[in-house]
């Protein structure tokens, strides 16, 4: 591992910048467009670790894929032409390429067998296994199949109609998968509506699929019509400098072409609730998901209460939030967040040691935290927990410390935002 250490900002942020394309948008795309007949051309791809595992598995089925940086072009003869992999399916570091692939690879006349890193490798499956088992699928993995490695003998898949225990698209979107090649009707009940981007883009290639406040159904049909896909920018990653925009005096960021899916921008829903000066313009849509462009001006916060059904519209940033309110007036209490615990790593317990190692003032709780606002960070050593999140977090931590902030390994940022250092360089530098 290779230690890193972050300077001080002693400027304020500003211009104008894009960020990467939607992580969870650039998984489902290589998906679909694998499994639909014929060219999918793919535009503003993220080709960080978790999407570029994406494209290796369907390229093991057999699927034509040319991946030059954001460009993607498959060309596939449909789900039926997939072939048997001759080696284990390598997942990474990948919960959402590991847990959707459960969805599909039960479907298909083969044998397959999921790996992934060490990570991955303790995040529980069973929310999927569960609802699959009960479609049919055969597969079965360590401790009874909720953990990876996991292996699957395809076959045939019956319809259900399945009330989701956990509030997570990946579950949800596993079991509309399966319920693409299952014989009958295949429905999905929500507790709270999650990231909708499975519903959007089966849409989009020709799935039969109706959705109904937060309840899903899908009808079997193997056929996919090949679709091309423009990705808007990642709200997750453009978190990041939204935040080091908030908390960094005199600051003036504009973030171009950022997805404004409603079921993803719960950040912007906090932000305004704690008094951020935050303006969105040019809202359009592309490929069946909204975008437009933030523009965040640096003014004082006050901390707020996040909790019940917001939490899955904002799950992915809830680290950076937390630094956030570390520079608002008062409290933050953020509540109901007990599926950070499963993250690429249990967040609740990173976020809270490493802010508090910063000199932050923070108190864990079983589905949260209460983050005390107004503190000073003074700078220290900290672990990333191999988490591109919370590294991420630790960077932008830096700009506002007294002194450095040293971070173990940031090698994890390249999982999801690979141009994260060049894109902070440009927004930082002196002018
Ligand atoms: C994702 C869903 C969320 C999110 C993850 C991506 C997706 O996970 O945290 O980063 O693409 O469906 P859960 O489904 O576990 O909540």
């Amino acid at each position: 591992m290779k230690d890193r250490t972050f300077q001080p900002l002693e400027r304020p942020v500003v211009g104008e910048m894009n960020v990467p394309g939607d992580k969870s948008i650039s998984h489902r795309a290589v998906m679909f467009g694998s499994m639909a007949k014929g060219k999918t051309v793919i535009d503003n791809f993220l080709d960080g670790e978790d999407c570029l595992h994406t494209i290796d598995i369907f390229r093991q089925m057999g699927v034509r894929i040319k991946q030059s940086g954001l460009h993607v072009v498959i060309e596939s003869d449909g789900v039926e032409a997939f072939q048997e992999p001759t080696a284990p399916l390598y997942f990474g570091n990948s919960g959402t390429t590991a847990r959707l692939m459960l969805g599909i690879l039960p479907a298909l006349p083969f044998f397959t067998v999921m790996h992934g890193d060490p990570h991955l490798t303790i995040r529980p499956m069973e929310r999927v296994v569960t609802p699959l088992k009960l479609m049919g699928a055969q597969m079965d993995g360590r401790k009874e199949g909720n953990y990876l490695p996991i292996a699957i003998k395809g076959g045939v898949l019956t319809g259900i109609h399945y009330e989701l225990p956990v509030k997570s698209a990946q579950v949800k979107s596993a079991v509309l998968l399966a319920g693409l090649f299952a014989e009958g009707e295949t429905t999905v009940i929500e507790q709270t509506k999650t990231r909708d981007h499975t519903e959007n883009m089966l849409r989009a290639f020709g799935a039969d699929i109706v959705s109904n406040e937060n309840t899903i159904t899908v009808t079997n049909k193997r056929k996919l019509r090949a679709t091309d896909v423009t990705v808007p920018g990642d709200i997750s990653s453009a978190a990041f400098f939204i935040v080091a925009a908030a908390i960094v005096p005199n600051s003036y960021l504009t973030l171009k072409n950022v997805g404004l899916n409603e079921t993803r921008t719960g950040i912007i829903d906090i932000l305004l609730e704690m008094g951020a000066n935050i303006t969105i313009e040019n809202k359009r849509e592309i490929s069946g998901e909204m975008l437009g462009d933030i523009t965040v001006r640096y003014t004082k916060l006050k901390g707020v209460i996040v909790e019940g059904d917001i939490i899955p519209r904002l799950i992915d940033e809830i680290p950076i939030i937390a630094l956030l309110a570390t520079q608002a007036t008062g409290s933050t209490v953020i509540k109901n967040a007990e599926e950070l615990r499963v993250k690429e790593t249990d967040r609740i317990h990173a976020v809270v040691t490493i802010l508090t190692t910063l000199g932050a003032k923070l108190e864990e709780t079983a589905d949260g935290m209460i983050v005390h606002g107004d503190t000073k960070l003074q700078g220290g050593s900290i672990a990333s927990y191999s988490d591109h999140r919370i590294a991420m977090m630790g960077v932008i931590a830096s700009l506002i410390s007294e002194g450095s902030v040293t971070i173990d390994d940031v090698s994890s940022i390249a999982i999801s935002y690979p141009a994260f250092f060049d894109d902070l360089a440009k927004v930082t530098k002196e002018r």
